[in-house]
């Protein structure tokens, strides 16, 4: 019985709503942590594809409990739309739980992300205009608004009426962009809230009583190691903690009940939004990749960045995370390619740079260092044993762990659940 964190040990997309999807099945409780619906997961269940972006991928089992984490920043218009959605499907959402203390995004929110895009230019960080940095800057400046404010009637018309003086000074004063009307988002928000309030309920205290039952707790990460806040490649990165650490932060518990914490990563890489990523193919291949990889992203549909597996990333992963095994997906992807690379450091002005590097203005100047391996052209979508796997894409495996420092337990060869081959028990 045990508690494990499961995050993107890359630039986000690694597939973790996949192998969440997959571990649920062995969990109790499934818990988000951090972000928001910036993060975008597609599971395929029963034949069936879900798009989920805050709702934990666990409500797709019947009977787990799936809670929304402290540390989430929640659209309530876009939480009602998945529940709504999960409904038309048959699924039930009566297992979720929403903490009081997540923070709630407004319309104010999204313009001035989008405001503050349009003012950075070309500096622009790329972000999927949710809403999110800006929901996370009141959270940290002590002027957000949370789920308790948001049902409680007498509490929300005055924050909502504070908050809104100040965003519409900044959005007309700043930014020359229009203003909220009052009304119309307390009406809205009154709606919500009606909605939400049934699920409301103290998520640290059903995390915590749940471990101490010896229950499995499945912490689900949204994106990336590389797109922290502090360990991310700062200032393209999110604006909270996709690491393994912040689960206990965003959900109410503490470092000494975390078992395992399992990274995942794609067999390749890719990246969404701007900045420096050296292993980037801005040729037909990472046309090929993104093509059979599906990389358009789930949010936006934006296309994504692909480029070679980064052992240099995977190790500093395996650090900040301090990962216990990987999931490696989407391996079936790089099927039919006669050769794969792997970076294995970066060259910079000549010297060898085996760890990450903390700058942007080194990053950008390394060139990865490649090992050729020769591919394999079978179809491997159908294999569902470790042995059967074609012995070069054993070998590319068994590289990918050398150089990330950590066992691959979880192989995914397709979207679907039974998609997976399993080399070590993670529950
Ligand atoms: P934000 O989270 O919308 O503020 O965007 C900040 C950066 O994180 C941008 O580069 C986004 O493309 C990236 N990002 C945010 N969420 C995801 C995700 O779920 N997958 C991949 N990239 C993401």
């Amino acid at each position: 019985m045990s508690t494990v964190v499961l995050i993107g040990a890359q630039w986000g997309d690694e597939g973790k709503g996949k192998i969440t999807d997959f571990l649920a099945e062995k969990a109790d409780v499934v818990v988000r942590y951090q972000g928001g619906n910036n993060a975008g997961h597609t599971v395929v269940a029963d034949g069936k594809e879900f798009k989920l972006h805050l709702i934990p991928s666990g409500i797709l089992y019947p009977g787990k409990l799936c809670l929304i984490g402290n540390g989430v920043v929640i659209d309530p218009a876009v939480l009602i739309a998945e529940l709504e959605n999960l409904a038309a499907q048959k699924i039930s959402t009566e297992n979720l739980r929403i903490s009081p203390r997540a923070h709630v995004i407004f319309p104010y929110h999204q313009r001035l992300d989008r405001c503050e895009e349009e003012r950075k230019g070309a500096r622009k960080i790329g972000t999927t205009c949710r809403g999110i940095g800006p929901a996370y800057m009141d959270k940290a400046a002590r002027a957000g608004i949370r789920v308790a404010d948001l049902i409680d009637p007498e509490e929300f018309p005055a924050r909502l009426e504070d908050a809104l003086q100040e965003k519409n000074r900044l959005l007309n004063q700043v930014y020359g962009a229009e203003g909220f009307a009052y009304a119309e988002i307390l009406a809205a928000y009154g709606k919500y809230a009606e909605i939400i309030k049934p699920y409301v309920a103290d998520v640290s205290i059903i995390v915590n009583e749940a471990i101490a039952r010896g229950q499995n707790v499945l912490c689900e990460g949204a994106q990336g190691t590389l797109l922290d806040l502090d360990h991310g490649t700062y200032p393209y990165v999110t604006s909270s903690h996709p690491v393994a650490g912040a689960a206990c932060l965003g959900a109410g518990f503490g470092p000494t009940k975390i078992n395992r914490v399992v990274g995942v990563a794609k067999a390749y890489i890719t990246r969404v939004g701007e900045g420096p990523f050296p292993t980037e193919l801005k040729d037909a291949l990472g046309d090929h990749i993104r093509t059979r990889g599906h990389e358009f992203g789930t949010t936006t549909g934006r296309p994504r960045r692909c480029g070679w597996f980064d052992g240099v990333v995977a190790r500093y992963a395996t650090r900040i995370n301090g990962l216990d095994c990987l999931a490696v997906t989407k391996l079936d992807v790089l099927s039919g390619l006669e050769k794969v690379k792997v970076c294995t450091a970066y060259r910079y002005r000549g010297e060898l740079i085996t760890e990450f590097p903390a700058t942007l203005k080194v990053l950008a100047e390394c060139e990865p260092v490649y090992e050729e391996f020769p591919g394999w052209a079978e179809d491997i979508s159908n294999i569902r044993r470790y042995e059967d796997l074609p012995a070069n894409a054993k070998n590319y495996l068994a590289r990918l762990a050398e150089l990330a420092r950590t066992p691959v337990a979880l192989i995914s060869v397709g979207p679907s659940r039974e998609q997976t081959i399993v080399t070590q028990n993670v529950f």
